[in-house]
């Protein structure tokens, strides 16, 4: 009969912290434009956690940690999660394009496709999430690869940002494990 693994068990099947400092994250980067709500930064970095996002950029008008109420959502995954602060994410995204790194906007706009249809090439990418209000900047959408909704079939708007994160994040995982493009070695970041 299975169990719920305890946690002693669960931690016998993680790697220590040496392991862990070497070990080969996977080709997603993420760039957080303006987020304003400490609960959905830190479930995102709780998500970048377990995929091995390679870096997190938490950018614009936002929080960051430390901050009790990031670390309360995260389980203090911003501590496994390489992250950097930028003001303007513009010039952020602009230079991982310049690294052959995707630019995925994660947006419902007048040219978004449905995440369903979104099949990755054979490069690193990175999705982009907006703000809670208002959504990815216009310049952010201008330089985009790629602009990806999640259908509303409701009378809805929008969803959560960090609810389109997970759903984003596990689906382009999949899809980038099927095509083997993980670990390609892209190893640059700014
Ligand atoms: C709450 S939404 C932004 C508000 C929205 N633009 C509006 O005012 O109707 C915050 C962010 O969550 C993500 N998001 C929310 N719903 C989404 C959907 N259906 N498809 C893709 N992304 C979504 C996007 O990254 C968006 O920028």
């Amino acid at each position: 009969m299975s169990h719920q693994l305890t946690k002693n068990e669960l931690r016998k099947s993680k790697y220590n912290r040496n392991e862990f400092s070497k070990i080969e994250r996977n080709e997603i980067y993420i760039i957080l434009d303006s987020l304003k709500c400490a609960h959905n930064i830190g479930t995102i970095l709780r998500l970048a956690d377990s995929l091995l996002v390679k870096k997190v950029y938490i950018c614009g008008d936002t929080i960051i940690p430390p901050n009790k109420k990031i670390k309360s959502s995260s389980r203090g995954a911003e501590k496994w999660v390489p992250w950097e602060y930028h003001k303007n994410p513009l010039p952020v995204a602009k230079t991982l394009k310049n690294y052959g790194i995707d630019i995925v906007a994660v947006e419902v706009t007048d040219n978004s496709i449905d995440f369903r249809e979104f099949n990755p090439t054979d490069k690193p990418i990175c999705l982009v999430f907006g703000r809670e209000y208002d959504g990815v900047r216009q310049e952010l959408l201008d330089i985009s690869d790629y602009q990806v909704h999640l259908p509303l079939l409701g009378m809805s708007n929008s969803i959560n940002v960090s609810t389109a994160a997970s759903v984003m994040l596990y689906d382009v995982y999949s899809k980038m494990e099927r095509k083997k493009i993980m670990n390609k070695g892209i190893t640059k970041t700014i």
